[in-house]
């Protein structure tokens, strides 16, 4: 039995993490710490809460003495560090907390499997790290860091932590690095869910700028099965780009959404830009795909229709997170 800790397992990555390996593994045991923040739901793991290889902590990375309780107990050999505060639009809003959990958190996580001696410490990590690319180019692993907004510095700062404990101690570590995601669970903060959740619900949709940054978009699912071949086949010390080589511009994503569900393009509405607004990001996966066999299961046609549909099956789950405390961050981001 691998026994992994799998942290930030209630977000959206980690939940479609949990909810897929579960089906597809029956050697495998999760235990699955998260902190429960506004991004986290335990309804998003209402298909695995049941099975026997699975065990929810409700805590925070930050804390050491809860973290080595964890790995002593259940005897820990493998880590997928999901947990993060992940959202760009709130780090310009604070950054504070987001070196707490994504730069802190990560060291208490590094200091306790390395205290263990864990067989991988697989670290979740973005494309963001690599900054902004105009018109031309990809990022590929050797491209160099240079993170743009807060969020982005502290998974950079992250990621440098990782590849030292491996230089230094000799950890054995990976880090994956994905571009933007969609699919089922995804907090109606970002893009695409916030874009259906509008439509459906008939308010303005506001897109940033000139609506022409350019995001590579993948499945969820293709992002798990690429995260689950590193942490079984990835070499140590080593980083993997993955990615699905999907460039949108925002603003074709925001008129996809509102043909798919017969609604005018009346509804967009261009607001101020994000500071710092990175304007393209693009993602050469050849390393992944040419060292371990991995490649997107999904098009892109196929997943954002099976996406937007989950979204009109599934209101009561958003219709439950976006009051209270999402309609204050809605506010303040939206200046309403
Ligand atoms: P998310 O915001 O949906 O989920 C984050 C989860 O982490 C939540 O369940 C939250 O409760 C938990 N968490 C936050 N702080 C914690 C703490 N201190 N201790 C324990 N748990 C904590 O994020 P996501 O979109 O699922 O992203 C997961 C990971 O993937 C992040 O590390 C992110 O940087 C990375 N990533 C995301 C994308 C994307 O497109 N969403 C792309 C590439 C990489
Ligand atoms: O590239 C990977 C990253 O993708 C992850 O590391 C992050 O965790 C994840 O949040 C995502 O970051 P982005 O900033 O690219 O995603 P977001 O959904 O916030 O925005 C996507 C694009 O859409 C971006 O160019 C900003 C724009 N946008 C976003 C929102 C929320 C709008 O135009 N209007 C909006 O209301």
């Amino acid at each position: 039995m691998k026994s992994i800790l799998v942290t930030g397992g209630a977000g959206f990555i980690g939940s479609n993490y949990i909810n897929y390996i579960l089906k597809e593994r029956d050697d495998y045991f999760i235990v699955n710490l998260d902190k429960l923040t506004y991004a986290g739901n335990l309804e998003n793991l209402i298909t695995s809460q049941a099975n026997k290889n699975y065990h929810f902590i409700k805590g925070d990375i930050t804390n050491s003495d809860l973290v080595n309780f964890i790995f002593e107990k259940f005897k820990i050999k493998y880590v997928i560090n999901f947990a993060a505060e992940s959202h760009v639009d709130r780090s310009i809003l604070g950054s504070e907390i987001f070196y707490r959990t994504n730069v802190i958190g990560t060291n208490v996580l590094l200091e306790t499997a390395r205290k263990f001696e864990v067989e991988k410490f697989l670290q979740v990590s973005t494309d963001e790290v690599y900054g902004s690319l105009g018109n031309e180019g990809y990022f590929t692993e050797t491209t160099p860091i240079s993170p743009n907004s807060p969020y982005a510095s502290s998974k950079a700062a992250a990621d440098m932590m990782v590849l030292a404990f491996n230089h230094t101690f000799g950890m054995p570590v990976v880090i994956t690095r994905c571009s933007n995601n969609y699919g089922p669970f995804q907090f109606p903060e970002k893009l695409i869910p916030l874009m259906i959740i509008n439509s459906l619900n008939d308010k303005k949709l506001p897109v940033y700028g000139d609506g022409l940054n350019v995001r590579d978009w993948i499945y969820v699912i293709d992002h798990n099965e690429a995260i689950n071949l590193v942490l079984e086949k990835g070499k140590i010390g080593e980083v993997y780009n993955i990615g699905a080589s999907n460039e949108m511009q925002n603003i074709d994503i925001v008129k996809l959404i509102l043909k798919y569900l017969n609604k005018t393009e009346d509804s967009i509405q261009y607001v101020k830009d994000r500071p710092g607004h990175d304007r393209r990001y693009a993602i050469d996966s050849t390393k992944i795909k040419n060292e371990l066999g991995w490649k997107p299961k999904f098009s892109f046609e196929e997943a954002i229709e099976k996406t937007i549909e989950w979204y009109v099956q599934n209101k009561s789950w958003w219709q439950r997170i976006i009051t209270g405390e999402y309609q204050k961050y809605y506010e303040t981001q939206y200046k309403l």
